[in-house]
């Protein structure tokens, strides 16, 4: 059977709103593949939220939406393939980054003391405070307070100014509700109080605590200094070489940037033990320059990768305009709301051409004339202008 190419593949997609000071969830846990030549349909109730699905792929959620988890694989190889410069600059950088990788790859030998010792620290920080569950319930509480307070807010704008009884009312609401959150955020502290007072007179406790981590701490210490293998070597070249790869596409300045917030997310990666070889944690890892680029091949002047594009992770409005409008587009359902009126038929079409292609306009009339006489509309020519 033929191997058919997934164009986009989604992974556990979860999208949130921010709705008056409260975080709703619309969707969460949508996967699926989008296979070459094949179309799909989502069928679902209104509401369901096939909308707000699809506009993530077009970073077309509305302002107070935000993916919170998951990710839109985007494979599309003139989009992905990837050249950057490997003169002699950019090879000094390169093994200056990698320089760097070897010395963190110590702090590989000491990962699973290093979470030992991070274990230690959060059981004693967790033994200091109140349980996350009383802290969550404190927390939901004076959230519905809160809630409830802005409601009568809002409400109290609503009402006549005349009607002198309803305001008085709806004041005397706000402040029982505004005394009853001051109760609660008291009640949360003195048990806040009341936890660190304990550990801190547990003194056995304490002293078993004092001496596990001066132990692991000594063992620590010893551990990170054995020396890099050559494997490790080899693959924090690689890491290098992708590092200028994915960040190759950015200006000097923000070039070095980035650089240096990939080189502390993989200090911290070894220093955690994280498995460097597995491509999930690596594209992970990259999300705070957006793409990660894998590396492919090299000459003497160039670095040669293909980008991972999670659609997900896209921040700036740059990097959706090679995507929008180009490899994905949006045919809105409503035509009435889409097209505008007082504008001519023409232009509607032109416009996004000269924006996507960038076209001088009378090639774009050109262009726009031959899709409308594809598509059959009659008199092509005359009814550009209508
Ligand atoms: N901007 C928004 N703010 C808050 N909630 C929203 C927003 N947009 C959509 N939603 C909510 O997300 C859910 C899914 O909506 P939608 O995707 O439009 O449904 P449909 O399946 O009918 O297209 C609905 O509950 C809707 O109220
Ligand atoms: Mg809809």
């Amino acid at each position: 059977m033929e191997e058919k190419k997934v164009l986009l593949s989604v992974k556990d997609l979860e999208v949130k709103f921010h709705v008056r000071g409260r975080i709703l969830t619309a969707i969460r846990g949508i996967s699926l593949d989008i296979y070459e030549n094949e179309s799909i349909a989502i069928v679902g109730e209104s509401g369901s939220g096939k909308s707000v699905f699809t506009k993530t792929f077009a970073g077309m959620l509305d302002s107070n939406g935000f993916i919170s988890n998951g990710s839109i694989i985007l494979n599309d190889e003139a989009l992905q393939d990837t050249v950057v410069d490997f003169g002699e600059k950019s090879r000094r950088t390169v093994q200056n980054t990698y320089n760097k990788l070897n010395e963190y790859s110590k702090l590989e030998f000491g990962a699973k003391t290093y979470n030992e010792i991070k274990a230690l620290e959060a059981e004693k920080e967790a033994k200091s405070n109140i349980s996350d569950e009383l802290k969550a319930e404190f927390e939901t509480k004076m959230n519905d307070v809160t809630h409830d307070i802005t409601e009568l807010q809002n409400y109290r704008q609503t009402i006549a100014s005349s009607n002198k009884e309803e305001i008085k009312s709806t004041n005397e609401k706000i402040k029982t509700l505004e005394a009853e959150l001051k109760k609660l955020s008291d009640d949360l502290k003195a048990k806040s109080r009341e936890a660190s007072e304990a550990a801190k007179n547990d003194s056995s406790y304490n002293a078993a605590y004092t001496s596990k981590h001066d132990e692991l701490t000594a063992r620590y210490k010893n551990e990170i200094t054995a020396e890099v293998s050559e494997e490790t070597k080899q693959r924090n070249m690689l890491i290098a070489k992708e590092i200028q790869l994915s960040c190759g596409r950015f200006n000097w300045r923000q070039r070095t940037k980035s650089i240096n917030g990939l080189l502390k997310v993989l200090k911290q990666a070894m220093t955690e033990g994280k498995e460097l070889n597995d491509e999930e944690v690596r594209n992970d890892l990259f999300d705070n320059v957006t793409f990660r680029v894998k590396y492919l091949d090299e000459t003497d002047n160039q670095l040669h990768g293909t980008t991972v594009i999670n659609l997900a992770k896209i921040k700036s409005e740059k990097d959706w305009t090679q995507i929008r409008g180009r490899r994905i587009a949006t045919v809105f359902q409503d035509p009435m709301t889409s097209l505008n009126p007082i504008i001519t038929i023409g232009k509607q079409i032109s416009s996004i051409i000269i924006k996507h292609q960038q076209c001088s306009e009378v090639e774009a009339r050109r262009k726009a004339i031959e899709l409308m006489n594809k598509v059959g509309i009659p008199k092509a020519e005359e009814i550009f202008d209508d």
